[in-house]
């Protein structure tokens, strides 16, 4: 792909492995832009590209991807309390921040809300992209506006939160919708009360999840309230089931681990073989939480119509 040399005077851009820039351990090569400089924001939206956070929830196909893979840098990096409103503290924190850094930083100062986060693997922009959560909360419960560019735009706009019909999993923007940044309104809380609630959550997730396995977290959209994708996998029999290096984790079943030098190919056979089971067993269509670069289209097929998979 070709920059301008002024756009790389001021941006890195660097031929990499994406495996070594997901949590995953997977994907092949791809050129990764470090965009630091905000004035060049319209350059890097002129082509085709595609937008990495901390790669926590990301599945990269083995032939890596072709359009440049970008990444917000240093103008996208502040963290910084701007002023109170109403007895609550306005919190701005930039998409390349990471999500550990600014729930340390509220709970230090005693502002409640992000530390029902703590154990999410992410920056901000990518949490807000997909309203990371856990079973309690999400991200967006704590927003008053984000900084974005909408899709087919070039400029930054801020959108309040009331203008995102926010869910599970979805910021409520359209797709392709590129998040720079966010303002949190935060009430004040106790600082040892909100760490002592960070520790427990942080507790339970080494508890119930394998979290030192490679892996991108949850593999699946939770179908329902009552019906917890691992619970069904788990039912299903699936637990420590394997294609290559990569198995169904015996500690959570809606968690894939890399725990032998998988192929993105072989993770991706193993998801259809979970969806078709849960579709024939259940009747039940597992979608993809995580995000798939380059993978087959089938992952997100009706299962129903998955060819060539092992029962
Ligand atoms: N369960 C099983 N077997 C399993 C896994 C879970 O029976 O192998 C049961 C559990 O015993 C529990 C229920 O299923 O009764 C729900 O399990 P859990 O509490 O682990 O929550 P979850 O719905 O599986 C969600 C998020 C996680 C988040 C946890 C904790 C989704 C898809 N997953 O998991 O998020 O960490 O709550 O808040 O919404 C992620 O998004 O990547 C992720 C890991």
């Amino acid at each position: 792909m070709t920059w301008s040399a002024d756009f790389l005077s001021r941006n890195r851009a660097e031929r990499v492995l994406l495996a070594e820039w997901t949590t995953f351990r997977l994907g092949g090569p791809a050129e990764l832009v470090h965009l630091d400089a905000r004035d060049d924001l319209a350059e890097a939206l002129a082509q085709p590209r595609r937008w990495l956070g901390r790669g926590a929830n990301l599945l990269v196909g083995d032939a890596g991807v072709g359009e440049p893979v970008l990444r917000l840098g240093r103008a996208f990096a502040a963290l910084e309390r701007a002023v109170t409103r109403d007895g609550r503290a306005i919190v701005r924190a930039g998409a390349a921040v990471d999500l550990a850094v600014l729930i340390r930083t509220c709970t230090e100062a005693g502002l409640a809300g992000p530390e029902g986060l703590s154990g999410v693997p992410a920056t901000v922009g990518g949490a807000l992209r997909m309203n990371a959560g856990t079973s309690t909360c999400w991200l967006l419960d704590w927003v008053a506006r984000v900084e974005v560019v909408l899709p087919g735009e070039t400029a930054p706009r801020w959108l309040e939160r009331s203008e995102m019909p926010a869910a599970y999993r979805s910021s409520g923007l359209p797709e392709g919708t590129v998040f720079l940044g966010c303002e949190l309104e935060l009430a004040h809380d106790d600082p040892e009360h909100l760490r002592a609630r960070g520790a427990s959550l942080k507790r339970a997730k080494a508890a119930s999840q394998p979290l030192a396995l490679p892996s991108a977290g949850c593999v699946f959209k939770n179908p329902a309230r009552d019906l917890p994708a691992g619970k069904l996998i788990d039912e299903l029999g699936l637990k420590g089931t394997s294609i290559g290096g990569a198995r169904v984790s015996p500690v959570h079943a809606n968690f894939i681990v890399n725990d032998r030098g998988a192929t993105t190919a072989e993770v991706c056979q193993l998801i259809q073989l979970v969806r078709r089971r849960a579709w024939d067993a259940r009747g039940v269509v597992l979608d993809m939480e995580v995000e798939t670069w380059n993978c087959p289209a089938e992952l997100k097929a009706h299962p129903r119509d998955l060819k060539g998979v092992a029962a």
